[in-house]
C-alpha cells in the first residue's frame, strides 16, 4: 500500500428525493442517495456515538422469549433495526419508539411464523429469531440468509447447535425448519468462534431443560450485552464476557428494560476519520475497553489517543506509520473495522498489511479505493474447505494448499495419495503440520 493524497469531494444538499430503486439481488427498495465529501480538511471537535445495530438486533429477537412489554433505551435509528422491526410484527410483535432513541416492544400476543426470504435476504441477522422461536413455540420456520459477498457465510453452527438441544433441523426448500417437544440443555463446543450461532444458542437454551454450556463461544461485547439483558429477564448466565458460557434454562423467563451499549464499529469509524485527516476528535459516549484493540492499532501508527471514562480522543499527525493488522475474533482487531484501516493506510508512509481471518474474500472495497488512487494488492489467501483428490499428484497438490490455508481443509478420495505417498501425513506431522487422517 503506498501513500495517495489526491483526493476530491464535496458536501451539498440533495434535489427532491426519485422513486426508490430496487436492489439486483434483495429487490429491496434501497435510497439511490449519495454523498459527497471534499476532501482535504481536518476533522476537528466532538462527535457522539449511537447505539450499537449489533447489540439491539438480537435483543429484539429474545422479546420473543417472554410475552410482554420491554422498553429499550439508546436504540440507534438505523435501517436494519427497522427491518427486525418489521420482521417481529410477522411474528404479532408490536413496537413503538416513543423518541429518537427509546423503543418499546410488547410480545404479549406473539405467535409463530415464518421468516420469510424476502426480509432475510436484506438482513442475515434474521436469523436470531430461529433460537428465540425454538425455546418459546417449539418450531421454527426460518429462511437461509442467502448468499454474500465476501464468500460463503454457513450457519452450520446454529443448526448443529439446535440439534444438539434436541431440535430436528431440516432444510427444506431454502428454509431451515425446526421442531422440537422440548430443548434440553447440552454441551455445545464451537469449532470457530461465531457471534451468531453463540447469539442464537444463547436464546435457544434460555428455556431448555437443564443447563447448557457453550465452549469457545463469541465474546463480543454485543454478546455480552445480549447475555446480561437474558440474565435481567431470569435467565442464570455463567461465564459472561468469556469463551465459555454456562446457560441454566428457565421455564419463564420474564420482560426487562435494557439501554443498548454504545456503536463500537461507529465509534472505531470515527476514530479512523479524525486519523486519516490529521485531525482532533473526541468521540464521546463510548465504552472505550470495546476498542482496545483499535486504538492500540492508532497508537502504533503514531496517533496521540487519550482514552476517558466514557470518550476516546485522537490527535493524529499529518501522516501514519504502516501497520500489520490482522482481524481476529474480539477483543482482537474488529473484521468490522478492517475496510476502514484499508482506506486510512493507503494514504499512510510506506507498505501496511491487512490479513482477514474472519472473511478471507471482505475486500470488495478494495477495487473502490484503487479507483481513487489507492496502491492496494490483493494477496492471494486460501480459506480451508472440503474437496476432492482428482488424482495422485493433484491430491499431493490439494495437501500443500491445505497446509497455507485459513482454517481445515478436508481432503476426500485419498485412496490417490495413498498409490504414491507413504504415511504423508505422519511425515508432515513431523514437519509440524496440523494433519491427520479421519478414517471413513
Ligand atoms: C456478526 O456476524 C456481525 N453481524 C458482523 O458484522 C461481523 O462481521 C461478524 O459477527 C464477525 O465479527 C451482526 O452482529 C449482526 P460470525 P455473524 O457468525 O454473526 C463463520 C456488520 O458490519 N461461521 O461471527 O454472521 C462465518 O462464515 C456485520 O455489522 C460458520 O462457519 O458472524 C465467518 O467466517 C457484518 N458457521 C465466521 O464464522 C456458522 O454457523 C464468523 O462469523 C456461523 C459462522
Amino acid at each position: 500500500m503506498k501513500a495517495n493524497t489526491k483526493m476530491k469531494t464535496r458536501v451539498v444538499k440533495q434535489p427532491a428525493p426519485v422513486a426508490p430503486a430496487k436492489t439486483q439481488d434483495t429487490g429491496e427498495a434501497i435510497s439511490m442517495d449519495e454523498v459527497w465529501i471534499e476532501g482535504g480538511r481536518k476533522l476537528r471537535g466532538q462527535v457522539p456515538v449511537s447505539g450499537s445495530k449489533n447489540a439491539t438486533l438480537p435483543v429484539l429477537t429474545a422479546t420473543l422469549l417472554a410475552p410482554g412489554i420491554y422498553r429499550f433505551t439508546n436504540v440507534p435509528a438505523l435501517k436494519d433495526v427497522s427491518t427486525m422491526l418489521e420482521l417481529l410484527a410477522l411474528f404479532g410483535v408490536k413496537s413503538k419508539r416513543d423518541d429518537g432513541h427509546a423503543l418499546y416492544v410488547d410480545s404479549t400476543n406473539a405467535h409463530n411464523a415464518e421468516a420469510p426470504y424476502e426480509l432475510v435476504k436484506t438482513m442475515r441477522a434474521s436469523i436470531y429469531v430461529l433460537g428465540p422461536l425454538l425455546a418459546r413455540f417449539g418450531e421454527a420456520r426460518v429462511s437461509l440468509p442467502g448468499g454474500c459477498a465476501w464468500g460463503p457465510r454457513p450457519v452450520d453452527l446454529h443448526i448443529k447447535g439446535m440439534q444438539r438441544l434436541g431440535a430436528e433441523v431440516e432444510i427444506e426448500h431454502g428454509y431451515i425448519v425446526a421442531r422440537c417437544k422440548k430443548l434440553t440443555g447440552a454441551y455445545l463446543p464451537f469449532e470457530i468462534s461465531s457471534v451468531g450461532a453463540t447469539g442464537n444458542l444463547l436464546m435457544a437454551a434460555a428455556t431448555a431443560e437443564g443447563e447448557t454450556i457453550i465452549d469457545n463461544a463469541a465474546c463480543e461485547p454485543e454478546i455480552e450485552a445480549l447475555a446480561e439483558f437474558l440474565t435481567s429477564m431470569g435467565i442464570k448466565i455463567d461465564g459472561i464476557g468469556t469463551t465459555r458460557l454456562t446457560i441454566t434454562g428457565t421455564p419463564r423467563p420474564h420482560p426487562a428494560d435494557a439501554a443498548m451499549i454504545p456503536d463500537r464499529i461507529e465509534a472505531g469509524t470515527f476514530l479512523a476519520a479524525a486519523a486519516i485527516t490529521g485531525g482532533d476528535v473526541e468521540v464521546t459516549s463510548v465504552e472505550p475497553r470495546h476498542l482496545d484493540a483499535v486504538v492500540e492499532k492508532l497508537e502504533e501508527a503514531g496517533a496521540e489517543v487519550t482514552v476517558h471514562e466514557r470518550s476516546i480522543h485522537v490527535r493524529a499527525p499529518e501522516r501514519l506509520n504502516p501497520l500489520r493488522v490482522t482481524t481476529s475474533p474480539f477483543p482482537g482487531f474488529p473484521t468490522d473495522m478492517q475496510a476502514q484501516f484499508m482506506a486510512l493506510l493507503s494514504v499512510a508512509r510506506g507498505t501496511s498489511t491487512i490479513t482477514d481471518t474472519i472473511y478471507a474474500d471482505r475486500f470488495t472495497h478494495v477495487a473502490e479505493l484503487q479507483r481513487l488512487g489507492a496502491d492496494i494488492r490483493v494477496d492471494p489467501s486460501l480459506s480451508g474447505a472440503p474437496v476432492m483428490a482428482t488424482d495422485l499428484r493433484a491430491s499431493a497438490a490439494l495437501i500443500l494448499a491445505g497446509l497455507v490455508a485459513n482454517s481445515e481443509t478436508k481432503v476426500s478420495r485419498i485412496y490417490h495419495l495413498d498409490r504414491g505417498y507413504e504415511r504423508i501425513e505422519e511425515k508432515l506431522q513431523g514437519l509440524g503440520a496440523a494433519i491427520r487422517r479421519v478414517r471413513a
